[in-house]
């Protein structure tokens, strides 16, 4: 057996604006770019799916994203779906943030640090 799935990251930064937060709490924020972590690739191979495999990447993910909060500040983790992977994110909570990238194939979503720790229970 070969290498069943993989996930790839990267550091992100995302404006606040683009969080679709309420305009008060976008006032308190600082106006650059605010820490986050991008899952750049997340893929299961196709023999391997719906075996738990891409739910396991994704929560390595998320736990990353909490290391980096408590190292270098992280307000939550992006990623840039595929329509046909949309509800598998949305299934962890992620919401969709802008509805597509510029050539329209794919939708930027986010999921907030407070609730990665929620979900991971950590502090
Ligand atoms: C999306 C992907 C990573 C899921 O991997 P997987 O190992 O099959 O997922 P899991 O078996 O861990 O599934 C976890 C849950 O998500 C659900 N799920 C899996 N794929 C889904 C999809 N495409 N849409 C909606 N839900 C999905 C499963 O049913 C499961 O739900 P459950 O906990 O209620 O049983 C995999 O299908 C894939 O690699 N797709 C192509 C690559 C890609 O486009 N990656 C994302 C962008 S970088």
């Amino acid at each position: 057996m070969g290498i069943g799935g993989y996930v790839t990251l990267a550091a992100a930064g995302v404006r606040a604006d683009e969080l679709g937060l309420d305009a008060r709490v976008i006032a308190d924020l600082p106006r650059y770019p605010l820490p986050a972590l991008l899952i750049a690739r997340l893929a299961v191979d196709e023999r391997c799916r719906r075996l738990g495999l891409g739910r396991g990447l994704l929560l390595f993910a998320l736990d990353e994203a909490l290391v980096a909060r408590d190292r270098v500040g992280c307000v939550g983790a992006l990623v840039d779906a595929k329509p046909a992977v949309i509800g598998f994110y949305e299934r962890y909570g992620f919401v969709q943030v802008l509805p597509s990238v510029a050539d329209g194939k794919v939708g930027r979503m986010f999921l907030g640090i407070a609730t990665i720790a929620d979900a991971l229970r950590r502090p």
